[in-house]
């Protein structure tokens, strides 16, 4: 069990000898934290450099923002967009350099894509937005001096990243940059592993690349690097690469995936908290495909994403999801639709997402939870209703009623977050019960309700399970 010292003397305040007890035993059997707050061994994590230490320095600062954010779109556009049929088309089906590139003559965004994604992102309640600038295909969608692969020289005749960028500070979002550094169409992209003139070459496009985007474009608020192969970050020279990148935009913040360490860990298609104290964010597709895959229609629904988004700050996290646009920059509706849902629970419930804090918390199959100091919401995600066991067991009595084992500490008061109503509950050592609640939930695709407590708010059922009154029904010993 990975645990900051603070939460750990919170949880034994909050459950005095019985918590105690109950580490003790998680201690022995080695038991993980409750989902959302295990600790993380990124594979890509090596030990500190000079660079991580100074970065260190002015992180809290620098990523302010960025916790309180919580929630940020990323788009996956280029020329496999054009095939649509995922991002890894080239490499997954094997087409050839020269049959690839004709694509490029091909892609012909429509004037302004970007201010639509800009609009639908603000509407979703997304807080920034990070774009692939280049992926392993290795087109470049800005103007680059570096390579006439790029979209001002190519199909769009335009500098598709700055009208991104613009479009972003229209609507008041961050901008972030994705960039591959693994590269399918450069010459040196796969030899520079074997011979040194091609590396030298290769990680000199490379930084000058970087170099182009984090000067170009005005303030740019986080740089998201990816794929890392075939090279050692010490073959990528990344220490001096975050170094430019941070002597350019000092502000900025960056990933873990150029072989350093970064600001953040980027756990992807999965929602997995780091330890306390090191920043992450899940990214995530809304379908099964990052680019746009015509026949991908894997999509997960709103119910899905809110409970996501949910579990990413209830564990400390941030939540990056995923749109792919079509060749022409539209956004398959099937996304829109399901951005929207999200952004219209947003309206009434973003106030317990952003600037919400590391909780401890086990979620259940009801419900999930968020925290501000000493508040806690509830969400209730599968609203209980009616059970037939109310007619004879008095827990589930005046119907409906949502409960909740292990909360600690002592409630003071509860009312439903979207409608101001107070809720009635009982509370005892093991259960919270929420009582009288409607039969049918008042807000979709989850109902939040806000717990005002004497402390700050901890779920643990499970270290309740040893101090259950056992009764021994059927039992004769
Ligand atoms: C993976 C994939 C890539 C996608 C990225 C997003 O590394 O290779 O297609 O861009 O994840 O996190």
């Amino acid at each position: 069990m990975d645990w900051s010292e603070s939460t750990r003397r919170v949880f034994l305040k909050q459950f005095g000898a019985a918590g105690a007890a109950a580490l003790a035993a998680s201690r022995a059997n080695g038991l993980a934290m409750p989902a959302g707050q295990g600790a993380q061994a990124p594979a890509a994590q090596s030990a500190l450099t000079a660079t991580d230490q100074k970065q260190a320095a002015t992180r809290e600062a620098r990523m302010a923002w960025w916790h309180e954010a919580k929630f940020g779109m990323f788009i996956h556009w280029g020329l496999y967009s054009v095939i649509g049929q995922h991002e890894w088309v080239k490499e997954h089906q094997g087409v050839p350099i020269p049959q690839y590139e004709i694509l490029a003559k091909h892609f012909h965004p429509k004037p302004n894509a970007a201010r639509d994604w800009a609009r639908l992102a603000k509407r979703a309640g997304q807080k920034y937005m990070v774009m692939t600038t280049k992926h392993h295909e290795g087109f470049c969608n800005w103007d680059t001096k570096l390579t006439n692969y790029n979209a001002m020289q190519q199909g769009p005749g335009r500098d598709l990243v700055r009208e991104y960028v613009e479009a972003a500070r229209a609507e008041g979002l961050r901008v972030g940059f994705y960039y591959s550094l693994m590269d399918w169409h450069h010459p040196d992209g796969a030899r520079c592993k074997t011979d040194e003139a091609a590396r030298r070459r290769f990680v000199d496009y490379t930084h000058g690349l970087i170099r182009e985007l984090m000067t170009n474009y005005g303030k740019i608020d986080i740089l998201w690097y990816d794929v890392d192969w075939p090279l050692t970050a010490d073959e990528w020279e990344s220490e001096r690469m975050n170094e430019m990148v941070f002597s350019l935009q000092p502000e900025i913040i960056v990933n873990n995936r150029n072989g350093l360490q970064g600001d953040f860990s980027t756990p992807e298609q999965h929602i997995q908290a780091s330890k306390a104290g090191r920043a992450w964010e899940t990214c995530m597709t809304l379908n099964e495909s990052w680019g746009f895959n015509r026949t991908d229609n894997q999509w997960k629904t709103p119910k899905t994403i809110v409970n996501n988004l949910i579990t990413c700050a209830r564990g400390g996290g941030n939540y990056l999801l995923n749109i792919g646009p079509e060749p022409d920059g539209s956004v398959p509706p099937a996304s829109v639709e399901i951005l929207e849902a999200v952004g219209k629970w947003m309206d009434t419930n973003g106030k317990t997402i952003y600037g919400s804090e590391r909780m401890y918390a086990e979620g259940y199959a009801l419900v999930n939870f968020t925290r501000k100091g000493n508040t806690l919401y509830v969400h209730v995600y599968n609203w209980p209703g009616h059970t037939p066991a109310a007619e004879w067991l008095d827990f589930y009595k005046p119907e409906a009623v949502v409960a909740i084992g292990g909360l600690k500490p002592k409630v003071l008061s509860a009312r439903v977050l979207k409608t101001g109503q107070k809720v009635e509950f009982t509370q005892d050592e093991f259960s919270f019960r929420l009582t009288g609640l409607p039969m049918v939930a008042l807000d979709q695709p989850a109902t939040t309700i806000e717990v005002q407590c004497d402390g700050e708010p901890i779920v643990d059922h499970s270290a309740m399970r040893p101090l259950w009154p056992r009764y021994k029904v059927g039992i004769s010993i």
